[in-house]
């Protein structure tokens, strides 16, 4: 018998998500602050909970993919809280991207409710969500998290376990902060060559012909040679990822420079009117954005 459970946030990934879970058969409840985002899953045939609390009485497993702490704090904790029917049967996963910092106080938070809670953040985005091809990142109890794996593999293609509560969450800050670099590193120096005069396709080639190739590069290419930059993880998200990165673990060689530029510089509010995903700063940073770019390569203060 699959257990029921119940979705809060029906976002961008939580929507494709939880249609995964309902496809795989699982009895599925859901919730989303904004009503009309659940009736494309009403439509499926989940069932739809007046209230976070309602959701958390009804299932067992309770699964969140929201934006972040604050939205977390207010699903569990404010009015009609999911926590307030938390108990020793019920299971909660955390799929958003917090910290692992505030993912640790949170476990402090659950646990007088006796609630099993894993943390499970995702590497992957729309695409892999609509597809079932996720990477889950899942901390807590081992043997809670195997018992879950036929539910998360629904929503992706593999579970790595990776350690204790706040651990998937730090393996999420990871992955993410290679993805930033990565990606600035290629839109800098393609802005590097383009200013020195090389074609953007023989750039590309020099890449791909060695050991520098690889599926995100790759991935980008088209977009490049069309000068087509769709939004495909918002900067508002990167942002947050950097933040929760810089206020991350210490000491040498612990932190890299690009959380520290996409902090109050890149990530201000005044550049986020202009610059509304990595898509677009890539843009900025490689077409130079009507001096822009250039002024996000060269004038943000360097990393310390
Ligand atoms: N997009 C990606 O490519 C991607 C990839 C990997 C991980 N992530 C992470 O996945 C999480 C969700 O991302 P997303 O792209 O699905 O975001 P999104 O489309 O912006 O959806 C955010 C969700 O959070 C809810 N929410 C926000 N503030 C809330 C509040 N105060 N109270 C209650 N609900 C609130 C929203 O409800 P409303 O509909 O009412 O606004 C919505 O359901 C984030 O942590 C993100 O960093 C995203």
């Amino acid at each position: 018998m699959k257990q029921k459970i119940g979705f809060l946030g029906l976002g961008i990934m939580g929507g494709a998500m939880a249609a995964n879970i309902l496809r795989a058969g699982y009895p599925l409840m859901v919730y989303n602050r904004t009503p009309a985002k659940s009736e494309p899953l009403a439509q499926l045939g989940a069932g739809v909970a007046s209230d976070p609390r309602h959701l958390a009485q009804t299932t067992e497993v309770i699964v969140a993919m929201v934006t972040g702490p604050e939205a977390l704090d207010q699903l569990l904790w404010g009015p009609q809280g999911a926590a307030g029917a938390f108990n020793e049967k019920k299971v909660f996963i955390n799929m958003s991207s917090v910290s692992p910092r505030f993912t640790r106080e949170l476990a402090a938070r659950l646990a007088p409710t006796g609630v099993t809670f894993i943390d499970a953040p995702v590497s992957g985005t729309k695409k892999p969500a609509e597809e079932g091809a996720l990477v889950i990142l899942a901390g807590g109890q081992e043997e809670a998290v195997t018992g879950l794996e036929p539910l998360f593999l629904t929503m992706g293609k593999k579970v790595i376990y990776c350690g204790p509560v706040g651990q998937g969450s730090m393996m999420k800050m990871f992955i993410n902060l290679l993805l930033g670099l990565m990606m600035e590193g290629l839109a800098e120096c393609l802005n590097f060559g383009r200013l020195g005069g090389l074609d953007l396709e023989a750039m590309l080639d020099t890449v791909f012909s060695g050991p520098l190739n690889c599926g995100l590069y790759q991935m980008k290419a088209p977009l490049l040679k069309e000068k087509n930059y769709p939004v495909a993880f918002p900067l508002k998200h990167m942002t947050k990822d950097f933040k929760f990165v810089r206020a991350g673990p210490r000491g040498p060689y612990a932190a890299a420079p690009l959380p520290h530029r996409l902090g109050p510089g890149l990530g201000g509010r005044g550049h986020q009117r202009h610059c509304q995903g990595i898509g677009a700063s890539e843009r900025e940073m490689i077409f130079g954005g009507g001096g822009k770019g250039r002024w996000v390569l060269t004038s943000l203060p360097r990393y310390p």
